[in-house]
């Protein structure tokens, strides 16, 4: 064989390899929920159903399936895979069950909360679907690079407005911290765990596509991400919504939301 067929196989069966690789990689394998799948108000699981991490029905998500996705995904321990699951499994309305579908996500008041950095609140329309101008708002008080201050000024402000505009506004103290969690676990899972800090157009395609940004640069962190780390970030955050609070006349609070979680949690299990 002539040198320079050889070289030309030798290229299209590297092409034909990494193809066949690249179909296998979930990172890489998009495609958004068919009929008969269900999706909820998390724009994170969503994006792990749509890569299938997550079973891509979005259904009978067990706490093996949570682990397993979590960890492929975005290098979550077991430790903290178990923490959001007990959670998750309050939402399906079959008491004991031992799976969670996402849209059990969806009722209101069990995890869903009011004042959504990307979502309406429940008595103003569907609390589980993307909305263009409840982010609108969330995102223009972010800076280019999204962190615990500028994330602060977001949840403060989209409070606001939804207190002004939902004659049934309300937010448990649960609900309060999970806006919290949320916040400190974006920023911590696209960005940098430790200065928490993260690109605002990294943030902007996840939520806004339901998908990871690979395309952008994004790659699944190195290190594993768990439950201290979280509420560590979470505290980060809550410092920062205290000090605006506590500025305004919606009443005194002191930081410590972490603790919070965790004293909801046992309380529940
Ligand atoms: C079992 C695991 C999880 C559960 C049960 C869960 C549950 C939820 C629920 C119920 C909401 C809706 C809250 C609302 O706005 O009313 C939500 C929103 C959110 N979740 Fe998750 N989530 C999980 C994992 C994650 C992960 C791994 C991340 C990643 C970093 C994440 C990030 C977010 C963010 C940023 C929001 C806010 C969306 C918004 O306010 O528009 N979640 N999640």
């Amino acid at each position: 064989m002539r040198l320079t067929a050889f070289f030309s196989l030798a290229v299209a069966a590297a092409a034909t390899y990494a193809a066949a690789n690249n179909n296998q990689d979930p990172f890489q394998q998009w495609s958004g929920p068919n009929a008969g799948d269900v999706r909820g108000p998390c724009p994170f699981l969503n994006t792990f159903a749509n890569h299938g991490f997550l079973p891509r029905s979005g259904k009978y998500i067990t706490e093996k399936d949570l682990t397993d996705g979590l960890f492929n995904a975005v290098h979550f321990n077991a430790n903290i895979s178990k923490f959001l699951f007990d959670f998750a499994i309050r939402t399906n309305p079959e008491p004991n069950s031992t799976w969670f579908s996402l849209d059990h996500l969806s009722r209101h008041n069990v995890l869903e909360h009011d004042a959504s950095l990307s979502r309406v609140d429940a008595f103003l329309g569907h609390a589980d679907i993307f909305n263009e101008q409840a982010f609108e708002e969330t995102r223009s008080y972010w800076g280019d690079t999204v962190n615990a201050k500028n994330g602060a000024d977001a949840i403060v402000a989209r409070m606001k407005t939804c207190k002004k505009t939902n004659p049934q506004y309300s937010l448990s103290e649960l609900g309060e911290a999970f806006i919290l969690g949320e916040t400190a676990a974006f920023i911590s899972i696209l960005g940098d765990v430790k200065s928490l800090t993260v690109s605002k157009r990294l943030v902007e395609y996840l939520f806004q596509k339901e998908r990871l940004p690979t395309e952008l640069g994004w790659k699944r962190p190195d290190t594993p991400f768990s439950t201290d780390i979280l509420l560590e970030n979470l505290d980060k955050v809550g410092a920062e919504y205290a000090k605006r609070i506590n500025s305004t006349s919606q009443g005194k609070r002191s930081a410590g939301y972490a603790a919070r979680i965790f004293s909801y949690s046992a309380r529940l299990f």
